[in-house]
């Protein structure tokens, strides 16, 4: 069996394959992989428990799957091309050949400093090669690696080492981000004030800002590679994996106040990753592949490191932010460094878009063959408008649907292979089986028709539990449909039987493709020492997509509203991060809560959303006076 679908008589074809025979079908994608031992079992589940192992008794490391596996034919292509965020500053290249050399050089690093296979290390750097190296040195010696995207708090780094029991942090002095420098060891030392569990910080040079180092636990990322060079460089051989190993923890949001801790194993994921990558973007050999997220999120775990790298593509990491200089970065990049795919998220889309036709339209982007899209819906015309001006209408756009539990993409076209329209994410991969589900937990079959989405099987990539409370996994996503991963979705499946994610049916937001539970906020809004209480809802948004809206009961004695509300701004960037900030907050005097306590947000989305003419019913509520209030409050803050 290819690794590639050619055609779509071939995806349909393998498509039925997949359903009807899962395991001789993921058996036949694995053997794409390299195997230190094979596998016993392909695949031992219920979603009861829920218990998940894919590729039982197979040994491996992904690391060797990722590098070593392709030196002999590839060690002189390159791996990682690194664009700085300053396009004054030189680019960076790594072959194949050394970024082995490289992953090796600081797995001996992690382990001179006592890192030994099932410790846990967190992650807190920009985006430079640094970053994807230290996340293959932990791989590389069974690791665990939970990297926490930079724009997070000193809280909410220290919550994500605690939960993981963290022995080590990898940073750097700072990170650049358009005219700004982020003080990155700085935030960890504030974090560090509650994390008993940490001996060890590697400091990375990058912005070179002052930082206080302290003896016995902070050490510098340079020095340390001195030593292993001074040791003579001894190549770090690949710890030899169980295919359900755990080969990370990713922190993400839920309907709860607390983020959970994802994990995902090493066989499955990487079948997973390698797969779809090979498979969406249907990427060709001498092709350069750039995804513009961050390696703090999902997408840049499984489409800028191990995807690309397991399939041996030179994958183009970014540290910058595309409107800076000016909002024609990213095209420059397309044009230096001729980038054949191109992966992002419809917020740059939307933002880069209303910066005008002007940054584009000089732009050389022929080289441009495939597209995609990815983390949040996208919108026709930001569709039409990446179509038409960065695809110039001869490039598909794959828009992937998935979430950071799937490990990687499950609803998707296969670029230039399977039909595609704006806004869908139509047919899914093989393997993947949706069903939609009705409220009351009937599935509702056929064409045509609307529910919360659900899987019917596993896949290889899909979260085996949450870290350290299984149980909490099993409550997320196993119990709400019998027998069914729910993925918090709701979607419509059309005429022709293909998939539109409709948005969130929880109590998730999305804010820039950026997941933020509404809990989340409201538990930061409400450590304000003014605040009484709180309720926080979406709205759409031009450019995030989702904007965060806030309505709060303060105490009285504040005069000034706007102080009040940056110092509310204040705490949220505090206590989860500036990408948390609410952008409307509206003081109110009461809200709108059921007889039995219970906050009716149905209403507050209407009224975020200025849609006030038909508020549905509301002569359950304990005081229908408070709406009227409400409504009038939210008009005025309108203007
Ligand atoms: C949303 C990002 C519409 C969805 C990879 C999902 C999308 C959540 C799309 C997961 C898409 C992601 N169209 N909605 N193509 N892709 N979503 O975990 O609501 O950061 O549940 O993973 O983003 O976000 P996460």
């Amino acid at each position: 069996m290819d690794l590639q679908i050619k055609s779509f008589a071939d995806y349909q074809k393998t498509y039925q394959y997949s359903v009807e025979k899962p395991e001789e079908f993921w058996a036949g994608v694995a053997d794409h992989f390299y195997w230190r031992r094979k596998w016993n079992k392909v695949l031992d589940w219920n979603f009861k428990d829920p218990k998940i192992k894919w590729f039982e008794g197979g040994r491996l490391n992904i690391t060797e799957n990722c590098l070593d596996r392709h030196i002999y034919k590839l060690g002189d292509k390159p791996a990682i091309i690194w664009e700085p965020n300053d396009p004054n500053e030189a680019h960076r290249v790594l072959t194949y050949k050394q970024l082995l050399e490289k992953v090796e050089q600081f797995a001996n690093v992690l382990k001179n400093n006592g890192i030994r296979k099932g410790d846990r290390v967190c992650i807190y750097l920009p985006m430079v090669p640094e970053l994807a190296i230290a996340v293959l040195a932990c791989a590389r010696i069974g690791a665990i690696h939970s990297v926490v995207f930079g724009g997070f708090s000193a809280q909410s780094i220290a919550d994500r080492i605690n939960d993981a029991d963290c022995r080590l942090v990898i940073t750097s002095d700072g990170s650049f981000r358009g005219t700004k420098t982020i003080e990155l060891k700085s935030i960890v030392d504030d974090a560090l004030v509650q994390c008993k569990s940490v001996e060890r910080v590697i400091v990375l040079t990058r912005t070179r800002t002052p930082v206080s180092m302290i003896k016995g636990r902070d050490v510098w990322w340079e020095d340390e590679i001195t030593k292993v060079e001074t040791q003579g460089n001894p190549a770090c051989p690949a710890e030899e994996m169980d295919a359900e190993d755990m080969l990370f923890i990713l922190y993400t949001s839920g309907s709860t106040g607390k983020p959970k801790g994802v994990v995902h194993t090493c066989g499955g994921y990487m079948v997973y990753t390698g797969y779809t990558f090979a498979n969406v973007f249907q990427y060709q050999p001498s092709e350069v592949y750039f995804c513009t997220a961050d390696i703090g999120w999902i997408t840049g775990h499984s489409y800028i490191v191990y995807g690309p790298l397991s399939q041996g593509a030179t994958s183009l990491m970014f540290e910058g932010v595309p409107t800076w200089p000016d909002a024609g970065r990213l095209w420059d990049i397309v044009e230096k460094h001729k980038v054949n795919i191109l992966y992002t998220a419809p917020t740059a889309i939307r933002s880069l878009m209303a910066a005008g036709d002007s940054f584009v339209d000089n732009k050389d982007l022929s080289s441009i063959t495939k597209l995609g899209s990815v983390g949040e819906p996208i919108n026709e015309e930001a569709w039409h408008w990446y179509d038409e001006k960065i695809g110039k209408g001869n490039a598909p756009i794959a828009d992937t649907w998935w979430q950071t539990e799937n490990g990687g993409i499950l609803i998707s076209p296969i670029a230039g292979i399977t039909p595609t329209i704006p806004g869908y994410a139509m047919l899914p991969l093989p393997g993947i089986q949706p069903a939609l589900f009705d409220e009351q937990g009937n599935e509702i079959e056929g064409n045509g028709v609307s529910g919360n989405l659900c899987m019917k099987f596993p896949w290889p990539g899909m979260l085996r539990t949450t870290y350290g409370d299984h149980e909490r996994c099993r409550q997320t996503y196993f119990a709400t449909y019998e027998n069914m991963y729910f993925t918090g979705d709701g979607c419509l499946r059309d005429e022709n039987g293909y998939y539109r994610i409709t948005g969130r049916v929880d109590d998730v937001l999305n804010v820039s493709g950026h997941r933020i539970g509404t809990a989340e906020v409201e538990n930061a809004i409400n450590m304000h020492s003014d605040v009484v209480e709180s309720a926080v809802v979406g709205y759409p948004h031009a450019v995030k997509g989702q904007g965060i809206y806030a309505f709060v009961i303060a105490g009285n004695h504040h005069t000034d509203e706007n102080l009040t509300r940056q110092d509310i701004n204040k705490t949220v960037s505090r206590i989860i991060g500036a990408i948390a900030k609410p952008d409307k907050i509206q003081f109110v005097s009461g809200l709108p809560k059921t007889r039995s306590g219970k906050i009716m947000r149905r209403i507050l989305r209407k009224i975020a959303e200025g849609e006030v003419s038909n508020l549905g019913d509301t002569t359950t509520l304990l005081d229908p006076a408070v709406v009227e209030e409400i409504k009038a409050g939210a008009e005025q803050l309108r203007g």
